[in-house]
């Protein structure tokens, strides 16, 4: 097993280091772009009810698991499960988050290209320069999605390089409280629109009846994606974390904060979606929606014109600036994923590490900029199937493998006392069996 000195692999200045790390990891394009779009697309406020469910039910206990296999092992994913056991298989579980972070990454950049260049949009649309505002809106056209995606990546891998805590924590602690600022005033201003009450209907009256299968299995990938789970983000980030951290707390804070945005980006963008209608902007054809992938930014930009003048210019252009910077938290910690492995297993140092993953990754994510109907191929088979797969096996290594009094024992150094607590009755019952089960029906059934 390859061996790092701890200051290669660094460590969160503080508590809250860590946790708004850990949260802006969480937050980002999956709470403004992916789960408004998932609500629009797939069933309202029944899709919001059995997206809650997931989260708490099953993506909070595997949360606690794999901060656990982090800190416990101080490794990547590869070796935190070779370091806990003597298994063969499961270091292939994480060999599959690290895929699967890759592939996500790729498109990931290209998405996180679109909010950039909105922000930029936005001004030119003030300018009165059209066909430069119009360059920036067209999310088909491959040289500039390169373009914008690669300045992204370059960010990220230069961020990367410097290590883990300064640049994500600094930036995480400013950008959280104001995009929650920024996205209260501008429910503010929807609910106040023509048409905006449809949408709240739409988004908290739910319809039962609109519960399948399908509706279940994208919901859970949903929760997976936006909580940063199964792919071993949280493996890696744990693997930094300072053994006098209280897990389940700071897991239940990531919780919070990941939802509570997630839920008022739905309020502002379900809303604004009945408003853009009632102004006569095509939003649906016939019962189904015109966009799906792209759809928010049809959206937020339709929004911020019609409040219009130097207001909607600053609304906008600071809401896609900090959408681009909720966006880099998560890419940061997509990429640390595999380069956290090569340095721990393949003994390569952190620069050359970044640079070497991420250019990799940018070829993909040049790819994705041209094929963006690639985005949605991608997203099913790496993030809707791949990260409840990799929870499914977290659970299971530490259920039978691992053994969840052994995790127990991890979170008793900043926990003291927790073996006597509810929690340690109530969360090995969920990585026994609930979540492992629930994941596998939702799975299957998908498929059936
Ligand atoms: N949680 C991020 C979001 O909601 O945008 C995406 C993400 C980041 C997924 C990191 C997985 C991950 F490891």
């Amino acid at each position: 097993m390859a061996v790092t000195s701890s200051s290669e692999r660094g460590s969160w200045n503080s508590k809250l280091g860590f946790i708004l790390a850990a949260a802006g990891s969480a937050v980002g394009l999956g709470n403004i772009w992916g789960f408004p779009t998932k609500v629009a697309t797939e069933g309202g406020a029944a899709y919001l009810i059995i997206y809650l469910l997931c989260t708490f039910l099953i993506g909070f206990p595997v949360m606690v698991a794999e901060l656990s296999i982090g800190r416990k092992s101080g490794k990547n994913p590869v070796g935190a499960f070779k370091a806990l056991s003597s298994n063969k298989f499961f270091p292939l579980v994480g060999l599959w988050g690290v895929i699967c972070g890759v592939v996500i990454l790729s498109f990931y950049t290209v998405i996180a290209g679109w909010a950039f260049g909105y922000a930029f949009e936005e001004i030119f649309y003030f300018l009165g320069w059209d066909s430069a505002a119009a360059w920036l809106t067209d999310t088909g056209n491959g040289p500039k999605n390169a373009l914008i995606a690669s300045v992204f990546m370059f960010g990220t891998i230069k961020i990367i390089t410097g290590g883990v805590s300064d640049g994500i924590e600094k930036a995480t602690k400013t950008m959280m409280p104001l995009l929650i600022g920024i996205i209260v005033i501008m429910i503010g201003y929807v609910l106040t629109q023509p048409g905006a009450s449809e949408g709240v209907k739409e988004y908290l009256l739910p319809d039962f009846s609109r519960i399948n299968a399908g509706l279940i299995f994208s919901a859970m990938g949903q929760a997976f994606f936006s909580l940063s789970l199964g792919m071993g983000a949280l493996i890696t980030y744990g693997s930094y974390l300072s053994k006098k951290e209280n897990i389940p707390q700071a897991a239940a804070l990531v919780t919070l904060a990941d939802v509570g945005i997630a839920f008022l980006a739905g309020l502002m963008i379900i809303p604004a979606m009945y408003v853009a209608q009632a102004a006569g902007i095509e939003i649906f054809v016939g019962d189904q929606l015109a966009s799906s992938t792209d759809l928010v930014f049809q959206i937020l930009p339709a929004l911020f014109h019609t409040i219009g003048g130097v207001l909607g210019l600053v609304l906008g252009v600071v809401f896609f600036l900090l959408l681009s910077i909720a966006a880099l938290t998560s890419t940061i910690s997509l990429l640390e994923v595999p380069v956290a492995y090569v340095i721990d297993e393949h003994n390569v140092p952190r620069k050359k590490a970044a640079w070497g993953v991420g250019l990799g990754i940018l070829v993909i994510s040049i790819i994705v900029s041209f094929y963006p109907s690639l985005i949605g191929t991608f997203d099913n088979i790496f993030n809707n199937l791949g990260l409840p797969i990799g929870g499914l096996l977290m659970c299971i290594f530490v259920a039978f493998v691992w053994k969840t009094d052994s995790a127990l024992s991890e979170m008793e150094l900043g926990f003291e006392g927790v073996k006597q607590t509810l929690f340690a009755k109530v969360w090995p019952v969920f990585i026994w069996i609930i979540c492992p089960a629930a994941i596998a029906y939702n799975i299957i059934s998908n498929f059936l």
